[in-house]
């Protein structure tokens, strides 16, 4: 199948594995990062979050954001490292109330109807994200030479729904009532957020961020028809502007739940890359996705916490549907704190020992 090895898709060739895949490169065994990999899984990850004030103070500190950052690539060598921050410093720096409760995950101060839009600016957003910045700069100087730093933010959507809530919600129904019945209202937010996340992430390129994820965690609650305007449209837009303003800039989509509307992302959106949720079929991807787009994903992290023959077996089948193409290994969405270190290990050394 994947006879000669490693073929040249552009005549440019990036050297870093990572950015190969993202050029449509198929590599012998595929780049590999987990989303969230730097977190509570990690006893040193928990040992430095106890000596910061909170959450929003471990990202907002550069000399701890970098370490954060680095925990992961010490241990297991992934070929990517993301910046450590969160999707909800862009609605902290736009004016609102965000913090994070223990056991509660994060709150923000909700909005709760159109006029409360007036309270958020985008004129303060890059002062107050100066220390992001600052962190992907050091990392820049600090990563191995062979790892690729990806900067990232959540989709306008995704990032609305946390503004409208009040923090993590089932249901969406603030979000679905501004949808449905003050659409006006919903879209001047959601153009507000367009506008904050292309400035944040043009800057985070310009600090050195060498590829970009735009995570859409809440994409797949939408009828067709509002998925389109609510995440595909604006996701497209940020893509659009990312590769209009900073060419050559790899952009990596993960529209979580988008269902069999992972083909029209596929064929609208503009991303180098698409992040495959654990549920999309691996057939399917390969034969529907793959001529299209890099594809990067998509093992349940359950088997990462599960471990043994369950965790080979998810992983192989992965690998045998989906690393004869352009591919990057991750979860179908992040790691959870339950996850043991050695499994991650030993996924490592399956995904590293594989030859097609
Ligand atoms: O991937 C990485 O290692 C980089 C850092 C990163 C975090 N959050 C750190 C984090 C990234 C890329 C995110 C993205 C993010 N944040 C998303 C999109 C991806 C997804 O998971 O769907 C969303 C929806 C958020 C919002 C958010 N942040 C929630 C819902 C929570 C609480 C849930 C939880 O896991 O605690 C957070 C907190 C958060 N973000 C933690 C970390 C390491 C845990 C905070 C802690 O240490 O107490």
């Amino acid at each position: 199948m994947n006879q000669a090895s490693e073929i040249p898709a552009a005549a440019k060739r990036p050297s870093k594995r990572m950015l190969r895949a993202l050029a449509g490169e198929t590599l012998q065994s595929p780049p590999v990062w987990l989303m969230r990999q730097a977190g509570r899984y990690l006893p040193e990850y928990r040992a430095l979050r106890a000596k910061a004030k909170g959450f929003l103070d471990l990202c907002y500190t550069p000399d701890f954001a970098v370490e954060v950052t680095l925990q992961p690539i010490r241990r297991f060598g992934f070929d990517a490292a993301i910046l450590f921050s969160d999707i909800l410093v862009v609605p902290h720096a736009l004016g609102q109330q965000v913090w994070f409760e223990e056991g509660h995950g994060p709150r923000l101060e909700a909005l709760e109807q159109a006029d409360d839009l007036a309270r958020l600016s985008k004129e303060g957003l890059h002062a107050a994200l100066a220390p992001v910045y600052e962190t992907i700069r050091r990392l820049g100087r600090e990563l191995p030479a062979e790892t690729t730093l990806i900067g990232f933010a959540g989709a306008p959507w995704t990032v609305a729904s946390y503004m409208l809530e009040g923090g993590s919600s089932k249901d969406f129904a603030t979000g679905k009532r501004w949808a449905y019945a003050t659409p006006e209202a919903l879209q001047s937010l959601i153009d507000l957020l367009v506008e904050a996340t292309g400035d944040y992430l043009i800057a985070q390129v310009d600090a050195g961020a060498e590829v970009v994820q735009i995570f859409d965690s809440w994409a797949g609650v939408w009828p067709e028809r509002h998925l389109r305007r609510w995440c595909l449209e604006p996701t497209k837009a940020l893509v659009g502007r990312i590769r209009a303003e900073r060419p050559g800039v790899p952009v990596i989509v993960f529209p979580r739940g988008a269902g069999v509307l992972y083909q029209t992302y596929a064929a609208e959106c503009g991303a180098d890359a698409l992040g495959l949720d654990t549920t999309v079929p691996l057939g399917w991807a390969r034969e529907v996705l793959q001529p299209k787009a890099c594809l990067q994903g998509n093992l349940d992290p359950q088997l990462l916490v599960a471990g043994g023959q369950a965790l080979r077996q998810g992983v192989a089948d992965i690998l045998e549907q989906l690393a004869a193409g352009p591919f990057v290994f991750n979860l179908g969405h992040g790691i959870v704190p339950e996850t043991p270190p050695e499994h991650v290990a030993e996924m490592l050394a399956e995904i590293r020992a594989w030859r097609g």
